[in-house]
């Protein structure tokens, strides 16, 4: 995908060079004053008649009209540089890739030093120009007939450096690897239910297993019947696809200890059961494995890039649909841990399944557990669409996780957990816990069940139920899904091996 050369770009012949303005004084300076100079001054009157701009997301495309051997310059605009921003460029790179897009264009190379500044190293920009370009030129392909009118990817990317060249691709490696995560997260929660089941859910993990040397173990109903997961279990009942837990080891360690556990939510469609969604709740209900999605990109990412740190991803997956043999409200059921349930509502069905997974992470050994669900309407009405909410047991290790999407570019939010809120999730007359203790603070009833079942383990709650997906594209992919804490996990597991 890319190659690192160290001549001087303006001199090459590619298709389209971009190159990264940075808002001082001097546009043109170093490498670029070259470039104006080629161009006979040309570029300084650009910007200052206003068609090149260096203010943040501009972008602009000049053809270079034979004056050297690049065919066009595509100029993003970076801002004042003591303001650059290591996320704001992954964004401002996602507008120009988008342009690309637009003309279909085969080739590019990048000027990389241009987006170098005092905040940005040369890696830095390096990582950023990969995971941008890989996140922004993400598509869903779907399933329409084929066009007369195909569609073009950029396959290659020359990127121009003075640094040294094993550094930079050490760093495009590292951006690349984290979109490729990313994406195969998005692909997961973008294909149907109908086609993808939790036993195709189980499949990708095989694979995922098969190519970087996880131990993998799937278990069938019985094995969970004896292992006595009757909350899992209950969400399966009504469905006529068999469920499937699914795990996955990445041990670099000699020995398995301080273990992260990786729980996701991989409900494959949720109508809600017997209380079923309203039909408007029900489009877009194939993104209720969003969870699982996360978890599975960031093993991928994990098995890229191989952090020194002992993971088990546990996966619990079904649909929740409705038939004369489903869970209804009122049922009890008896979960793993030997904690039973009074089931008041069958659309709480996430935290049910999540139970299950916890404990099984836990019999897993887990030292540490990270849950992520697309799991309450809630946290949609606390945080909107742009913030994942998150809760813990444990201030330290939520600071880990804090970091991590910090380094990821990912928003999370934390939303409190109190005693009180505990009280209610644990006021039922006939079971331990109830499964909807109804709708004020929903958000947090929802975490705060799944952390019932942590106990005494360092753990984080991640609800993407806003985040899991868009409905508008942007710079840095279509609408639909954004893969959202894949790369956050992966990130955690890549800095606590430190
Ligand atoms: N999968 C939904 C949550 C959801 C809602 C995800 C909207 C994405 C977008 C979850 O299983 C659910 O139905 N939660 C209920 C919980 C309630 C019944 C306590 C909700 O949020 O309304
Ligand atoms: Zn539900
Ligand atoms: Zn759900």
């Amino acid at each position: 995908m890319f190659t690192v050369k160290n001549n001087l770009f303006f001199e090459q012949k590619e298709e389209v060079v971009i190159v990264g303005l940075y808002d001082r004084p001097i546009k043109f300076e170093g490498e670029l004053a070259k470039l104006d100079e080629a161009m006979t001054g040309e570029l300084t009157e650009l910007v200052k008649e206003g068609d090149i701009s260096a203010k943040k997301h501009e972008a602009a495309m000049i053809p270079a009209l034979g004056r050297i051997p690049v065919k066009r310059l595509l100029f993003i605009g970076l801002g004042k540089e003591k303001q650059a921003d290591f996320h704001e460029m992954k964004e401002a790179i996602g507008t120009a890739v988008q342009q690309m897009k637009k003309l279909k264009l085969a080739s590019a190379a990048v000027a990389l030093d241009s987006f170098v500044c005092e905040n940005i190293s040369v890696d830095d920009a390096a990582h950023a120009f990969s995971e941008a370009f890989g996140l922004a030129s993400y598509e869903f392909k779907g399933y329409k007939q084929p066009s007369n009118d195909p569609e073009q990817s950029i396959e290659q990317i020359a990127v121009y450096t003075k640094a040294n060249a094993e550094e930079v691709k050490a760093a495009l490696h590292v951006g690349y690897v984290l979109s490729q995560g990313t994406n195969s997260a998005r692909t997961l929660v973008n294909t149907p239910a109908n086609m993808l089941t939790a036993s195709g859910m189980a499949d990708h993990a095989k694979k995922l297993a098969e190519t970087y040397g996880f131990e993998v173990e799937i278990l069938e109903k019985e094995e969970m019947e004896k292992l006595g997961m009757g909350a899992f279990l209950a969400v399966n009942k009504g469905s006529v696809e068999p469920p499937k837990m699914i795990a996955l080891k990445y041990q670099p360690q000699e020995e398995w200890k301080d273990v992260l556990g990786l729980v996701g939510k991989g409900i494959t469609f949720d109508t809600g059961g017997y209380s079923i969604k309203p039909k408007d709740g029900l489009v877009g209900m194939k993104m209720d494995m969003g969870g699982a999605a996360a978890v599975l990109g960031a093993m991928e990412i994990i098995g890229e890039l191989k952090p020194d740190q002992n993971v088990v991803a546990v996966i619990p997956s079904t649909d929740n649909m409705v038939s004369g043999e489903a869970f209804k409200p009122d049922d009890v059921i008896t979960s793993m841990s030997g904690k039973t349930i009074e089931v008041l509502n069958t659309d709480a069905e996430g935290r049910l399944v999540l139970a299950d997974a916890m404990t099984y992470a836990k019999y897993h050994k887990a030292d540490y557990l990270v849950d992520v669900a697309t799991l309450t309407g809630g946290v949609v009405v606390a945080l909107g669409t742009d913030k994942t909410g998150a809760m813990t047991n444990n201030d330290a290790f939520f600071e880990e996780v804090l970091d991590a999407s910090k380094e990821a570019g990912e928003f999370v939010w934390q939303l409190p957990l109190t005693e009180k809120d505990k009280q209610r999730i644990r006021n039922s007359k006939i079971a331990d816990l109830n499964n909807s203790p109804g709708r004020e603070g929903h958000a947090i009833m929802g975490g705060g069940f799944v952390g019932e079942f942590a106990e005494d383990t360092p753990w984080v709650h991640l609800d993407i139920a806003g985040t899991a997906d868009m409905n508008k594209a942007g710079a840095l992919g279509p609408a639909g899904a954004t893969g959202v804490m894949a790369r956050t996990l992966a990130l955690l597991a890549m800095r606590r091996t430190k």
